[in-house]
C-alpha cells in the first residue's frame, strides 16, 4: 500500500468512533475502567513496520501487532493473492472427505518445513485452537494406545498458551489469572513447574546450578505424579508474553531428554517463535536441538494477514491414532480449519520469507537489535534486557541490586509505553516489562529509533519517579 494521505484520514469521524468503541466493543484483555475513560488507539492503516491511527499519527510498531506482522503490513502481492482466492473460492468445507487445494498445499509445505517426522498437520483458527488441538490429540493418542491413565500434562509458571479455558489453564501467568475467572488445575491433571528465567534464579544459584535445579524439578514432578500417568510437557522455546524468558543453555534439550526417558510427549508451542521470529521457520530443532512430538504454530504463519494456526505432529502419533482397520474418527474440527483464503495467505507469506531471504536477515538485524538494546542495561530502572533475534524485552526494577519490583499499581511498563507512544513508538507493556517483536523487515535505522526512543522514555520516567519520591535511583 502507498503511504496514506490526509484525504484518507478525513473519512474517519473520530468522535463517533470513540463513542461507538466505548459503547459496543469489548476488547481482548478489556480493562473496563481504563477503556471507559480513555477509549483505545484506533489504527487505520499500516505499511511495513509503521501503523497510523485515524488522526493520521504514525507509529513505529516494535510489537509487530501481537508478535505476528512478520513480513510487514500492506504488501500488494499478498492483497492480490488473497483477493484472487476470494474470487475463486472464498470457503470450502474442511471436514471428513472434503478439502481445498490451498489447504492441501499448505499442509504439504508445513510438513516439509517442520523438523524430523512431523509430517501431519491439523489446521486451526489460531494459536489457542492449535494448542487445544494438541491437547485433544494427546488424549486421543493415549486412549488409542490403551493408556487411558496417561493424561497428566506439565507446563511452566509464566507460560502463555492461549486464551480458551483449557489453554489459559495450561498457561500460568499471574497477570492473566483474573480472580473472576476459573481455571483448571492439578485435580484436572494440569501441573506447573518453575519458570526457567536465569535473571530470577533462586538466590545464589549460577546458571549451571539453576539448570540442574530445573531438570531435577521436572524429573521429580514426573516421578511424583507417576511416569505412567504423565502424557505431555508443553513449552514455548522462549516464553513470549511471560517476558521473553530465554532459558539456560541446554535446558530445552535436557527437558526433551527427560520426556524421552519417561515416554512423555514434548509439545513445542512455536506460536510466536516460528516463521522467522528467531531466524528459522521452526526454532525447536534448528536453534535448540530439540525434536518435538508436536509443534503448534500461528501468528507469523500468515504474518497476521488472516487468522490461521496449525498443530503439526509426528509419524509415530499418526501411526497409532490412524491404525488401519481401527474404525476411529477424530471428532474434532473447526468450520474455519484450513480456510482456503487463510491457507493462500500462509503460502504467499512463506514464499515471501523464502524469496526475500528474511530468515538470514533476522540473524543479522536481530544481532544488531540485541547489541543496541543491551546499551539500555546501564540506565536507571532497567534490571534486565533480554533479546534473542527479534524477540526482546526490557524488565524494569525499583532496585537493581535486589531486583525488587515496583508495586503493580505503579504500572511501570505502561508508563514507559505511553511515553513512547506519544513519541511515535509502540512497545508492549506487560506489568514490569516492555516487550518487542518487530517485523522481520525492520531496518537498522528503525532499530536505532526503537532503542533511542526507549532510552529517552526510560530516563524521563526515572526522573519523574524520582521527583515524585517514588524511586531513589538505586
Ligand atoms: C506461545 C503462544 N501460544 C498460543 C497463543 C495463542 O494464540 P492466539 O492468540 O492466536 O489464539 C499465543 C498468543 O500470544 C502464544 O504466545
Amino acid at each position: 500500500m502507498s503511504t496514506p494521505t490526509p484525504t484518507f484520514f478525513a473519512q474517519f469521524d473520530e468522535q463517533q468512533l470513540v463513542a461507538a468503541d466505548k459503547a459496543h466493543y469489548m476488547h481482548g484483555y478489556h480493562v473496563f475502567d481504563e477503556h471507559r475513560e480513555q477509549g483505545s488507539l484506533n489504527i487505520a492503516a499500516g505499511e511495513g513496520a509503521y501503523i497510523y491511527d485515524t488522526a493520521g499519527n504514525r507509529y513505529l510498531d516494535a510489537v509487530g501487532g501481537m508478535w505476528c506482522t512478520n513480513i510487514g503490513l500492506g504488501r500488494e502481492e499478498m492483497a492480490q493473492a488473497i483477493a484472487d482466492q476470494v474470487r475463486q473460492l472464498a470457503y470450502s468445507n474442511p471436514f471428513s472427505d472434503m478439502a481445498s487445494t490451498p489447504a492441501i498445499r499448505l499442509c504439504e509445505k508445513l510438513a516439509s518445513l517442520a523438523p524430523g517426522d512431523l509430517d501431519h498437520v491439523f489446521l486451526t483458527t489460531g494459536g489457542s485452537t492449535a494448542v487445544d488441538t494438541a491437547y485433544r490429540l494427546i488424549q486421543f493418542y493415549q486412549n488409542s494406545r490403551g493408556k487411558p491413565e496417561k493424561k497428566h500434562v506439565i507446563s511452566r509458571v509464566n507460560a502463555y498458551h492461549g486464551s480458551t479455558y483449557l489453554t489459559m489453564s495450561i498457561g500460568n501467568k499471574a497477570a492473566d489469572r483474573a480472580p473472576e475467572f476459573d481455571f483448571l488445575g492439578v485435580a484436572d491433571k494440569i501441573h506447573h513447574i518453575s519458570n526457567p528465567n536465569p535473571y530470577r534464579a533462586p538466590d545464589g544459584m549460577n546458571e549451571e546450578q539453576f539448570l540442574e535445579f530445573l531438570l531435577t524439578e521436572f524429573e521429580d514432578k514426573i516421578l511424583s505424579i507417576g511416569a505412567d500417568k504423565v502424557a505431555a510437557f508443553f513449552a514455548e522455546p522462549i516464553m513470549g508474553s511471560g517476558g521473553v524468558i530465554i532459558p539456560p543453555r541446554g535446558y530445552l534439550r535436557g527437558m526433551s531428554a527427560i520426556c524421552k526417558r519417561y515416554d512423555v510427549l514434548y509439545v513445542s508451542d512455536e506460536v510466536v517463535t516460528s516463521f522467522g521470529r528467531l531466524g528459522k521457520f521452526f526454532a525447536s530443532e534448528e536453534l535448540f536441538g530439540v525434536q518435538p512430538d508436536i509443534i503448534t504454530t500461528a501468528k507469523g504463519l500468515t504474518s497476521g494477514y488472516l487468522p490461521l494456526g496449525a498443530c503439526i505432529f509426528s509419524e509415530r502419533i499418526w501411526q497409532v491414532i490412524g491404525e488401519p482397520g481401527s474404525g476411529r474418527c477424530f471428532t474434532h474440527g473447526f468450520t474455519y480449519s484450513g480456510h482456503p483464503v487463510s491457507c493462500i495467505a500462509a503460502l504467499k507469506n512463506i514464499e515471501i520469507i523464502e524469496r526475500e531471504g528474511l530468515l538470514a536477515r533476522v540473524e543479522d538485524v536481530g544481532a544488531y537489535l540485541e547489541q543496541r538494546l543491551q546499551s539500555l542495561a546501564e540506565l536507571p530502572l532497567v534490571g534486565n534486557v533480554r533479546c534473542m533475534r527479534l524477540m526482546a524485552c526490557v524488565e524494569f526494577v525499583a532496585n537493581k541490586q535486589t531486583k525488587a519490583l515496583f508495586p503493580e499499581a505503579l504500572n511501570i511498563g505502561e508508563k514507559i509505553h505511553l511515553r513512547a507512544q506519544r513519541k511515535g513508538l509502540l512497545v508492549r507493556p506487560i506489568v514490569h516489562l516492555n516487550v518487542m517483536s518487530p517485523p522481520l523487515t525492520i531496518s537498522y535505522a528503525q532499530v536505532d529509533e526503537i532503542v533511542e526512543t526507549l532510552r529517552s522514555c526510560i530516563l524521563e520516567t526515572a526522573a519523574e519517579l524520582q521527583s515524585n519520591g517514588q524511586y531513589d535511583g538505586r
